[in-house]
Formats: structure tokens, sequence, C-alpha cells
């Protein structure tokens, strides 16, 4: 642990009252002078800390931030966010940073994390709306010991874990609409993109990246995607705070992670099948080059698409745009 994050460790467990700049150098087994250095660092980040040169110090208040202090505090996982959290106030994409970082041999439970995304991507080829503060913008990497073919479960996966999150934060009846979109009230809360590097027949790693509105008023959104965009502010008018939900994200993947290493896929399907509202909807998917219609009859042990259209033939669709002709 840096010096830094010690002290906000010594500050943070005496929240609201005066540390003096002496006892705080002896815990640390630095000097004041360095204290001070320290708390200057602190109050740049955006720590509420009053300093006075008789009492000390007093932390009053910590910013919204997705800081690898504050990530770490109560996360209650055992790999993912363990070892490496990366924070940039800007990244590109995490996930392209977080493609670097694998390909350099970063360890599974990597966790790439950024304020503000200048090029967040999406899925087939689009673009992630990523403004600085608002939302969580974040990538894990994972090292699946499991054939290239799998890996759309771990998307399916990712998208349970990443409801089931929401709903423990916030008060919103969150679902997912295949394959890995988080709705609430029909317009998207969150979205996930998987990225790896295989060969013909092993993963290297798989790199999982979600985007979550948090704290996004609705006019902030731009025109093109505001009435079907939303965040959990906009739904229950509450701010809400990012790291208490990326705790909860990494907590939630990490748990089906071990679920899917263990028993298989079948409990997640089962799972993501409570969890979406597509069940006997009418739908139309957009697969490469193709549309389809018909009514959604759930997903299948690969993590395909089933559906059934008109003529009574079943389909399975592995990749595709979804939407939702009629409940
Ligand atoms: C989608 O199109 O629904 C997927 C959006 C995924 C966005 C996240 S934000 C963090 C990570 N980094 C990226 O560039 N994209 C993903």
């Amino acid at each position: 642990m840096s010096t830094k994050d010690e002290l906000l460790e010594c500050l943070k467990e005496g929240k609201g009252t005066w540390l003096s700049g002496e006892a705080l150098g002896h815990r640390l087994s630095i000097s004041r002078t360095a204290i001070w250095k320290q708390i200057s660092a602190l109050k740049k980040e955006g720590y509420l800390i009053e300093s006075s040169r008789k009492k000390g110090h007093m932390l009053n208040g910590v910013p919204d931030c997705l800081f690898e202090s504050e990530i770490r505090e109560g996360l209650g996982t055992c790999v993912f966010g363990k070892k490496n959290i990366l924070h940039f106030i800007q990244a590109e994409s995490t996930n392209m940073t977080a493609e670097t970082l694998a390909n350099q041999g970063a360890a599974e439970g990597t966790v790439v994390v950024a304020e503000h995304q200048t090029k967040g991507r999406g899925r087939l080829g689009r673009t992630w709306f990523s403004p600085g503060g608002e939302g969580i913008y974040v990538s894990v990497i994972l090292r699946p010991s499991i054939p290239p073919n799998d890996a759309p479960k771990l998307t399916l996966m990712a998208s349970v874990a990443v409801a089931e999150a929401i709903r423990t934060c916030a008060p919103v009846e969150a679902s997912i609409k295949w394959p890995n979109d988080i709705m609430i009230g029909g317009r998207k809360v969150a979205g996930i993109l998987t990225e790896m590097s295989t060969d013909m027949d092993r993963i290297h790693y798989v790199i999982i990246g979600m985007g979550i509105n948090i704290n996004n008023p609705s006019e902030n959104f731009p025109y093109e995607i505001r009435e079907i965009a939303t965040s959990l502010f906009s739904e229950t008018g509450k701010i809400f705070s990012r790291a208490e939900i990326l705790r909860k994200c990494l907590e939630s993947l990490e748990r089906y992670y071990e679920t899917f290493k263990e028993k298989g896929f079948l409990p997640i399907m089962k799972r993501w099948e409570e969890l979406t509202e597509m069940m006997g909807a009418t739908i139309r998917v957009d697969a490469i080059g193709n549309t389809y219609s018909g009514t959604f009859k759930g997903i299948n042990e690969d993590g395909f698409l089933v559906m059934r259209d008109s003529y009574g033939g079943v389909k399975r669709i592995i990749s595709g745009d979804v939407s939702i002709v009629n409940r």
C-alpha cells in the first residue's frame, strides 16, 4: 500500500476528528512535512480535509471518484480487483487498456477503470457514451480454461452479474435484453462488451467491459440516444455511489464466474431467463445481413438466442441486434 493510501486509511478511521501531524507521522514513520505533502495530494484529488497548524488534519468527505482506495474499501472478492486495480481519470477505452495489459501478461482479475472514456466502444462497432464522473466504465481481465466457442456464455454471465448488482444497489427492476443489454422500463442502463484473444482451441484472455449509466441526468444524453438510454439517477431521482455499485458488480461477476467454472452454464442460463423480460415477446433480430422475426423462446445451453418464426420453425442465433416488437 502506498504512503498516501496508508494516510487515507488513518484519516478514514478517524473521520470527523482531528489527527495531529505528529501522531500521523509517527504511525506512518514519516516526517510531518511528508504528511503535509501527502495531505495536499489528497486534497487535489478532491478529499475534503481540514488542516490546522495546531490541531492537525480532519477528513470531512471523500470525492465520488473510483480511485483504487475507494474501490478496495470493503471489496468482498477473493480475486477480482484484489491484486491490480488501475484507475485513470481519462482513457480512450478501458477495454483497449485492459487488452494492452493482458498482452503484457496481466493476471486474471485485473481491473481497469476510468472516470471518462474518449473512445468508449460498444457492441457491433458502436460507441459508448462515457462522460466524466457520471457512469462506470470498467474492464476485467479473465483467463478461463474453456474453448473459444464457449466465450459467448461469459457475456451472458456478465449480464446476469451486472443486472443483479444494479438490482441490489437501486430500487429498480433491471432486466436483460439478449444478449447483454441491461434495461429498465425499455431503456438501456448498461451494456457489456466482451473481447478476447484466442487461437484455434485456446483462449488467451477475455476482457469483460461494462458500461453503466449511474448519475447521468437524462438531458445530458446526446440527442440520438435520449429516448433509448436511461440512468439510475433518471429512474429514481437519487444520486448513487459509483464506487459501491462497482464493488457490487465485481463481487457479483466473481461469484457467477466461480459458478460457471464449478457448475457450468446451466445455472447461469436459468438465472438469465429469470432476469429477461423477453420471454414470449415478438422480436426482430438483425443478424449480419439477415433479419428474422418471431417469438422469443429463451437461450440454449450454448448461449444462442432461440426463437420460433411464424411458420413454426425454430431458429438459433449466435449474434445480432434484437428489437422487441411487442410483449
Ligand atoms: C454495448 O454496446 O452495449 C456495450 C457497451 C460496453 C461499454 C463498456 S464501458 C467500459 C468498456 N470499455 C469500452 O470501451 N467499452 C466497455
